[in-house]
């Protein structure tokens, strides 16, 4: 009798746990072009890649955002655009701030380690403080330590932002820096990870896109909106007349179509011969902007007409990290001498 041998089976390597990373997205109701080409498009393509956590930051929300019903409601919309947008909840943890405490408490323990003058050095402090003297409370000074708490716990390394987060970011590492010097190397210094716009300009053509500002492109509006916002934006102010030759290098809207389509070089050379006017060149981007998040808008529209599904996926998100955080939390308070 032969005994036939089978051949060997494969060799079965052990999953490797994938790098973690952590980013964090105020509630702020609307979601607008540059948080997308900023950050949000980077945390759909580290979903494969990481392990990837995301956060609806409403605790930082409240330095600014006061009433219950607006807290609750802008909170959800974020929480529809991410999906829409295309976070996958089997892929990657999205999640509330508040749903995990943990996050204050590492917060409380975190600024007895930081020097007030770090806090009162950040720009955005200085901005407001300048902005609005009489309405400084403690959470814009404290918002830093927040951001250092929130990606401490997890123990991430990369954080997926737009330039305009590169302070924070600065300081969190410095306030990790010195934990880990005071107690024992604990946790890691996060790095900022960029995409191709890590500063993506208003329709003002000046000031980065930001609701505050009032200059926005909301990508998940009404296409009529939409429209609206793009052909409102500052072109090259030097060309005048139709006729004039463009400088695509500093035309704002030149520079957004290279992230609409493959004929970037070609609508650069129609602006630099005066081949296409602005109007065209606008008429363009709006209708591209338009048919580019389609697909998201509708995906919008139907979850928030089920808000339970989302609620469903932001508990589950907060419950799966219970562990981790916890796990943290214990490591901390030992280290500290706290229990
Ligand atoms: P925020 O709405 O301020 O919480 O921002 C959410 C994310 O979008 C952060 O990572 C920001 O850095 C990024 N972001 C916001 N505005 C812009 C912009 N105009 N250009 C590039 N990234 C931005
Ligand atoms: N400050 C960030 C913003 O305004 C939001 C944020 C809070 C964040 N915690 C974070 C971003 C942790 C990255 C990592 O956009």
């Amino acid at each position: 009798m032969t005994t036939e041998l089978l051949p060997s089976p494969a060799p079965v390597e052990a999953p490797q746990p994938r790098p973690r990373i952590f980013s964090g997205i105020q509630p702020s109701g609307i979601v607008h072009l540059g948080n997308d080409l900023g950050a949000i498009r980077n945390y759909v393509m580290l979903q494969w890649e990481y392990e990837a956590i995301y956060c609806i930051v409403d605790y930082h929300a409240l330095t600014s955002t006061h009433d219950p019903a607006v807290m609750r409601q802008r909170t959800r919309e974020m929480a529809a655009s991410l999906l829409a947008l295309g976070l996958d909840p089997e892929r990657c943890t999205l999640f509330v701030q508040s749903h995990r405490p943990e996050h204050a408490e590492l917060m409380w323990l975190l600024t007895t380690v930081t020097p007030v003058s770090w806090l009162e050095r950040t720009p955005t402090y200085k901005e407001k403080k300048q902005n609005q003297p009489d309405d400084i409370n403690h959470g814009l000074l404290t918002y830093p330590v927040l951001q250092a708490a929130d990606i401490a716990i997890y123990k991430a390394g990369l954080v997926p932002v737009g330039k305009d987060q590169a302070a924070h970011l600065e300081i969190s590492r410095e306030i990790v820096r010195a934990f880990n010097n005071r107690y024992g190397v604990t946790f890691p210094e996060a790095e900022a990870v960029y995409t191709e716009a890590p500063v993506v300009l208003g329709t003002d053509g000046v000031r980065k896109m930001s609701k505050s500002v009032g200059n926005t492109i909301e990508i998940l509006g009404s296409p009529d909106e939409i429209c609206k916002q793009v052909m409102s934006m500052v072109t090259d102010t030097k060309r005048i007349l139709r006729t004039d030759p463009g400088r695509p290098e500093v035309c704002n809207v030149c520079q957004m179509h290279r992230f609409f389509g493959d004929d970037w070089e070609e609508i650069q050379d129609g602006e630099r011969t005066a081949r296409t006017g602005c109007v065209d060149t606008k008429k363009l981007l709006a209708a591209r902007i338009i048919e580019h998040y389609a697909p998201a808008r509708e995906r919008y529209a139907e979850l928030m007409a089920h808000p339970a599904e989302i609620d469903g996926i932001l508990e589950a998100g907060a419950d799966r990290l219970k562990p981790l955080a916890q796990a943290t939390m214990d490591e901390v308070r030992t280290k500290m001498g706290l229990r």
